[in-house]
């Protein structure tokens, strides 16, 4: 028999073949351990997004992945879900949607990740309350998960090396865009998590990294594909980041502002988004009996205060300021200088470029330029005009948030630029875009 050659695995991906199990996890196995040279590993990647991955293909090499490293085993109690969203600017999603669905029963042991390019992260927010932990000790996850029923940390252990050298290679070989390769690289991090019932946010537009609704439905369903061969429970909802979700962008600002989502004050799309992913986990988990009856206990649950109850719980039981919960404002980091972006005409916003404002809020000092980088908790952006509002010459778009008065001036001018007016009234487009399951 002639032995296995990367090379015929290679070539038969190149000419549009279908790969077997045993070849996808051979590429994987053998690159994980050296054996497979990056030239190699290149070609195929740069074959797989000129002739994609089929369905099977997909889990396949999702599966290959999520078995290179650890495998966290966190049992099968229905009640256990997870959340994941493909990255936007003023995503604090969240910040909500765990405290929510885990003041109606279910249990959300949630591994999250640091901010990424112009995309801001959980675990960057939550270090900004004072002494929020998120390295726990696998006991110390566990007890807070026992006792809250959520606890957000990092990732512990060796998790999915493969994913870390893979991406890696496709990020200088120009083959992160493929929808075959981003989905197996998201569902091998959820599946080696333990995640067994899954809500994804795949973000749609100028802020995300699928610029159109059909493209991040395309990625959505092959999510979901990947997921229903492996045998999880997962629902995807693609939702519009064309401006920035909320108001703040900014880690403190956006913990702020998710306190006041919990406080029952909004703002009116991320409290829409949140109790959408919110009612989709609470079916999965068996708490509801459909997405309807779960939108409803999850909005009383936000009226009542348990939600907000169950974040200052989960902030105490991880070490940080529980008083958070109560004034945002007076416990988190402020940035010494503030300016504000006043409108250059009257008018009704058209558009603002959640891409501008997530690089302008990352030049401010809240996200890493490089992996090194140290983070500004206190910078950031809050829009005092959406799409949709009227605005007056002179009347204010935003406040900058910054270190000091000149980079608070500059940032005012660049958030300026972000905007698009309208003569016209504008229609607010929609914020769920599709549902795939
Ligand atoms: N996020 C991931 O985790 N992987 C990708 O490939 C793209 C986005």
């Amino acid at each position: 028999m002639t032995p296995w050659s990367a090379i015929d695995a290679i070539r038969r991906k190149r000419d549009g073949q279908a790969l077997a199990a045993p070849d996808i996890q051979a590429l994987v196995e053998g690159y994980v351990a050296g054996r497979i040279p990056d030239y190699q590993m290149s070609a195929f990647l740069m074959a797989v997004y000129f002739r994609g991955l089929d369905a099977r293909e997909m889990t396949d090499l999702t599966m290959a992945m999520a078995r290179s490293g650890d495998m966290v085993d966190l049992g099968d109690d229905p009640r256990i879900v997870d959340k994941h969203s493909t990255g936007g600017v003023g995503d604090k999603t969240t910040l909500v949607v765990v405290p929510l669905v885990a003041a109606a029963g279910a249990v959300v042991p949630k591994m999250s990740g640091r901010g990424l390019g112009h995309t801001g992260g959980t675990l960057d927010k939550l270090e900004s309350i004072p002494g929020f932990r998120i390295a726990l000790s696998p006991e110390e996850f566990r007890s807070c998960v026992k006792r809250v029923g959520a606890a957000i940390v990092g990732q512990t252990g060796n998790l999915v090396p493969a994913d870390k050298l893979i991406y890696a290679l496709r990020d200088v070989t120009a083959t992160v865009e493929s929808i075959g390769l981003i989905a197996s690289s998201v569902m091998s991090k959820k599946i080696a998590g333990g995640a067994r019932r899954l809500v994804l946010d795949v973000k749609a537009g100028r802020g995300a990294f699928m610029p159109t609704a059909e493209k991040a439905l395309e990625l959505a369903r092959a999510m979901v594909a990947i997921g229903r061969q492996a045998g999880l429970g997962v629902v995807a909802v693609v939702t519009a980041m064309d401006q920035p979700l909320g108001r703040a962008v900014g880690n403190s600002l956006e913990v702020a502002e998710a306190v006041r989502c919990l406080q029952g004050q909004g703002p009116e799309d991320l409290e829409h988004e949140a109790i959408e992913l919110g009612s989709h986990l609470l079916v999965l988990a068996g708490l509801a009996v459909d997405a309807a009856a779960a939108g409803a206990r999850l909005k009383d649950l936000l009226r009542s205060g348990e939600g907000l109850e169950k974040f200052r719980q989960m902030v105490a039981a991880q070490g940080g300021e529980s008083r958070v919960a109560d004034d945002p404002d007076g416990i988190l980091p402020a940035a010494p200088a503030t300016a504000e972006a006043v409108s250059p005409a009257s008018g009704w916003v058209r558009s603002i470029d959640a891409l501008a404002v997530g690089r302008l809020t990352m030049r401010l000092g809240a996200g890493r330029e490089r992996k090194e980088d140290v983070i500004d908790a206190s910078v950031g952006v809050v829009l005092a005009a959406k799409v949709g509002d009227r605005v007056e010459k002179g009347g204010r778009l935003g406040t900058i948030h910054a270190r000091t008065a000149g980079e608070a001036g500059e940032g005012a001018r660049a958030l300026e630029a972000t905007y698009e007016l309208a003569g016209q009234a504008v229609v607010v487009p929609a914020l769920v875009l599709g549902i795939v399951r």
